[in-house]
Parts: C-alpha cells; structure tokens; sequence
C-alpha cells in the first residue's frame, strides 16, 4: 500500500501553490540600477539645476524617469521639488558631498508587476526617488546616499488615486527592499510622508471576501481531488485484488 500514498500528496500540492506565492521575473533592484545608469547618461551632458527628462528603451515605455543634480548647500536652503515629491529645506546627504543627483522614477503600469503587498492593492502608481554623489562630473562610479531629515519630513503628493472605497481605509507604502513594506496613515489632502529616499505607493486592504473565496475555491479543489484520489485507490484496489 505505501506507494499508492502519493496520491494523497498531489492535493496538497494543489494547496500549497495558490496564486499568491506566484514568482515574477521583476527585480526592483536591477531595475533601480538600470535607471540610475540611463539617468548618469543624460546627466552627462549637462551641468547643473534644471530637472531633465531620462529616455528609457521603448520596452519600458509607460515609466517616468528625470533626473536633477544640485549643489548641497543649495539642496540645504531651498529644498527641492520635483513631480509628486516636495523635499523641505533642511534635509542633507550623508555621507556629506558636494553635489548631489536625485533621480526620479514612476512606475506607472509597471507598478504592479514590479512591486506587490500581500493582502493589499495599490491604487497609485509608484513612485520613487533616489540620491547619489554627482562631485566629481565624470559619470560613473557614483555612489548612493541617503538623508538627514533635520526640519520637515518629506511630501509625497498621490492627487489621483484609483479608489473605491473611503479614504479611512488608503495606507502609505514604503517598499523596500526584499517585499519589506512599511506602513503609515495618510495625510488629508493624499499625501504621505517620509524621512528618506526610497519607493513609495498608496494601498488598500483586499476585502475579506475575495480572500475567503479564494481560499474557499482551493479547499473545494484540494477535497475533490483527494476524494478523485481516493475512488480511484479504491477502484484499483479493487481492481487488482
Ligand atoms: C528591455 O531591454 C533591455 C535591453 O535592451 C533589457 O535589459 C531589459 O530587461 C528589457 N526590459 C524589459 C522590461 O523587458
Ligand atoms: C504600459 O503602457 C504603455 C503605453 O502607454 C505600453 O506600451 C506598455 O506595454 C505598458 N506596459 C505594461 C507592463 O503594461
Ligand atoms: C516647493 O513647493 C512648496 C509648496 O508648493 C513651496 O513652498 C516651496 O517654495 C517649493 N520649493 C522650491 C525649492 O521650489
Ligand atoms: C573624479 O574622478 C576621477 C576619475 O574617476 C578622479 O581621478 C578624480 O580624482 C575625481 N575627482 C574628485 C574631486 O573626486
Ligand atoms: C492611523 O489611523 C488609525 C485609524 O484612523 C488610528 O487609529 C491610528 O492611531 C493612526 N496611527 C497613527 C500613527 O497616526
């Protein structure tokens, strides 16, 4: 008889590999350093101040990318913003440089396909921002930074968010890396907060329902096949007695 125990294995199989665990050839983390050498290609050109637009390959059309390099006494007094960030005066980069390039990113309908919480949807694209050291003017080789926020947090501004629901239930995002994610209240007024670089995004809690239906559907999959499994023990067993 031990043998024929495999077939009870094949409906916990079914179980274990629901839809949620699926894997995807994504990586957030090559696509940031894909960014930032494209984002170094068209800084490059330039010298300094203004936000300039980064053009990516046509493959990832649908994403947003700019880049702004800033002196950091200037970053220091003024702030900067850019898109949906508003970066307060008062914020530094450490380890402290010279200058500073902040690259910009929005995912857009890429969002999803490359970041995921589980149990939530995001109903705004996300959007991210990274520092690196732009001192020395030749491209490559920059090195990333992160802040010191001594005054205000940093803004990040969501006007048009993809909702169903009331506001009570939207949630800040902070994805790091790995899936880590890390939650905060909204503001009125859509907006989040944060003291560091980093990607950012709005979620809402998937209602209980769908979850206990899919569930649900797997359990009904998961006993039909055992009870399949065990008929067809029986019919063999009977068959071969
Ligand atoms: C787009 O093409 C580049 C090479 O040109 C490749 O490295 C990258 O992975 C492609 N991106 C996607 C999303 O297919
Ligand atoms: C995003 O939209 C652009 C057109 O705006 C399209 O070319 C691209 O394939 C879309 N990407 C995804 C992942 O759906
Ligand atoms: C950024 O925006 C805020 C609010 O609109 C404004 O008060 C601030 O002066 C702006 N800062 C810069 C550097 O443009
Ligand atoms: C800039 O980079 C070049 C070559 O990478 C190096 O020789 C030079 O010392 C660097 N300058 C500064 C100010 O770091
Ligand atoms: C976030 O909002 C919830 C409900 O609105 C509230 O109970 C909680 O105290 C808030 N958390 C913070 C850190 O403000």
């Amino acid at each position: 008889m031990g043998c024929n125990r495999s077939w009870l294995i094949f409906p916990l199989f079914v179980l274990l590999i629901s839809p949620v665990h699926g894997l995807t050839g994504y990586d957030s983390e090559s696509l940031d350093v894909l960014i930032h050498q494209y984002a170094m290609k068209v800084q490059a050109k330039k010298r300094t101040g203004t936000s300039l637009k980064v053009p990516l390959p046509a493959n990832f059309s649908g994403m947003e990318v700019s880049v702004v390099r800033l002196r950091s006494g200037h970053f220091w007094e003024r702030g900067v913003n850019f898109s949906s960030f508003y970066i307060p005066p008062r914020v530094t980069p450490f380890p402290f440089v010279k200058r500073l390039s902040i690259v910009y990113q929005n995912l857009g309908n890429w969002s999803t396909l490359y970041y995921r919480v589980p149990d939530y949807s995001l109903v705004a694209p996300v959007v991210g921002f990274m520092a690196y050291d732009a001192s020395n003017s030749s491209a490559s080789g920059n090195q990333a930074l992160k802040f010191n926020v001594l005054g205000d947090p940093i803004l990040i501004k969501f006007p048009n968010l993809a909702t169903k629901g009331n506001p009570e239930i939207l949630k800040c995002v902070e994805l790091g890396p790995d899936g880590l994610v890390h939650f905060r209240n909204i503001t009125n007024e859509n907006t989040c907060i944060t003291q560091g670089d980093g990607h950012f995004s709005v979620a809402v809690k998937n209602s209980g329902v769908d979850k206990n239906s899919r569930v649900w559907i797997w359990w009904v999959i998961g006993f039909g096949s055992a009870i399949f499994a065990l008929v067809l023990l029986g019919v063999i067993g009977f068959t071969t007695l």
